[in-house]
């Protein structure tokens, strides 16, 4: 297999190198590209590795794409933007990890050291780039034989020790690929968790894991492989990867898309891992997994709100009712509080309707076009768009032009001065 080849992206990158190659270390590929192009899958993220200084590196071959080298962190790593695409370089290093679950020491290596000091065997391959051996692999611990038999195996025993994240790494790796941790690898993270490796973790440190995780299209199974692994209440006692909550995440995700709902997938997931946490410990926590502020929101704002949009909806007495005490809501809070509905009361098919339905009827006529009629900015304003949206409801409108006469009508009425 000609792993280079296989990348069309990598081409550009390639010809650059070789017009450098006076000027530079030993260069690779490396990492999650070689795995995936070796899976079959296409490389998304190309990292390269340089037996050298990876800022200098980057720069010149920034030039040489007409594009632009920004370095980052410590480690000689660099991202670089060229007109068809980016990639990113890192000097080739060794790490030693000081203490438990803390950030390692690092020194310059070879690309050997360098891919020991790695998560997986599978992600432990290399693909030189530079003519001399180009498209060799280097693949020290056989992390081919690996993915042909479909195992995560860690490259030695203190591997989830000096880095607890990699049990996180190691569920989404199993989802993803459909793959299975080696049984001793997978002692190996049970005892971490039972060491307390995991919970000593920094809540960003395993943020970001966790948010990659939830994003993934089979998270899912990634968060019920954490439960199963013991890891899931070490990451926060209140975190939920349960059976019963697995089964409610995916029963929401099915009505969201049953219904074409809107919300999104990854945000579901998390209100349900996080609906047993106390209000404003669920926020701060949310907060340190450094997601952003919106989505802090909405995450929360459905994980706490289910029985109150509930009733709120068992109380809506007409359509225009259920439209006023569901808009501004956000799309995951209302399908959550479906998904939790008791089948015996209205809200389940109010909730429904207004999801399917309902959401969707909101007025073109605005404020603005108001004033343009003739009605000066007063509370009367809210009280002819209420008017407005409940007829709208109602079916009474097929065109703006409709809204508006009615809208002309109302004002003309001067009844809602
Ligand atoms: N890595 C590691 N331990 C970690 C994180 C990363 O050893 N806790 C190594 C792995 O070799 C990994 C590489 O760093 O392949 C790059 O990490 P990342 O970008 O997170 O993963 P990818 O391999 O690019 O794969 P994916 O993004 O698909 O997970």
């Amino acid at each position: 297999m000609d792993i280079v080849e296989l990348i069309p992206s990598l081409r550009p990158i390639v010809a650059a190198i070789d017009e450098l190659e006076e000027r530079h270390g030993r260069t690779f590929l490396v990492g999650g590209a070689v795995r995936d192009t070796i899976i079959g899958a296409e490389a998304i993220d190309l990292d390269l590795a340089i037996e050298g200084a990876g800022i200098d590196f980057a720069r010149d071959l920034a030039a040489t794409l007409g594009g632009l080298a920004t370095p980052y962190g410590d480690f000689g790593t660099a991202t670089v933007a060229f007109a068809q695409g980016s990639f990113d370089v890192a000097s080739t290093r060794s790490e030693l990890y000081a203490s438990q679950g803390a950030l390692p020491t690092v020194e310059p290596a070879g690309i050997d050291e360098d891919l020991l000091r790695r998560d997986f065997t599978m992600n432990a391959m290399a693909v030189a780039l530079d003519s001399a051996e180009r498209g060799l692999l280097i693949d020290p611990l056989d992390g081919e034989a690996d993915i042909a038999s479909g195992t995560v195996r860690v490259i030695h025993d203190a591997s989830f020790a000096d880095d607890p994240t990699r049990i996180v790494r190691a569920a989404r790796y199993e989802a993803r690929f459909r793959f299975g941790l080696d049984s001793h690898s997978e002692a190996l993270a049970r005892s971490s968790v039972k060491a307390g490796h995991v919970s000593k973790l920094s809540a960003t440190r395993i943020g970001s894991e966790l948010s990659i995780l939830s994003r993934e299209e089979t998270g899912i199974e990634g968060f019920a492989r954490l439960d199963e692994l013991g890891a899931a209440r070490a990451l926060h006692p209140s975190l939920d990867f349960a059976p019963v909550a697995i089964a409610d995440m995916k029963s929401a995700e099915a009505l969201n898309e049953r219904l074409g709902a809107g919300a999104q997938a990854w945000r579901l997931r998390l209100a349900v891992a996080t609906r047993a946490f106390e209000p404003t410990e669920r926020i701060r926590w949310l907060d340190s997994l450094q997601l952003a502020r919106p989505d802090v929101d909405v995450i929360d704002r459905a994980a706490g709100s289910a029985p109150e949009l509930n009733a709120r909806s068992v109380e809506a007495v007409s359509l225009f009712d259920l439209h006023q005490a569901l808009t501004g809501e956000p799309l995951e809070a209302v399908v959550i509080a479906l998904a939790a509905a008791d089948t015996t009361t209205s809200g389940r098919e109010k909730l429904g309707s207004f999801l399917t339905t309902l959401r969707h009827v909101n007025l073109t006529v605005t404020g603005d076009d108001l004033a343009k009629l003739g009605l000066a900015e007063s509370p009367a304003v809210g009280r002819v768009l209420n008017r407005l949206q409940q007829k709208k409801l109602d079916g009474e409108f097929a065109t703006v032009a409709e809204e508006l006469e009615a809208a002309r009508e109302l004002i003309r009425s001067g009844e809602f001065n």
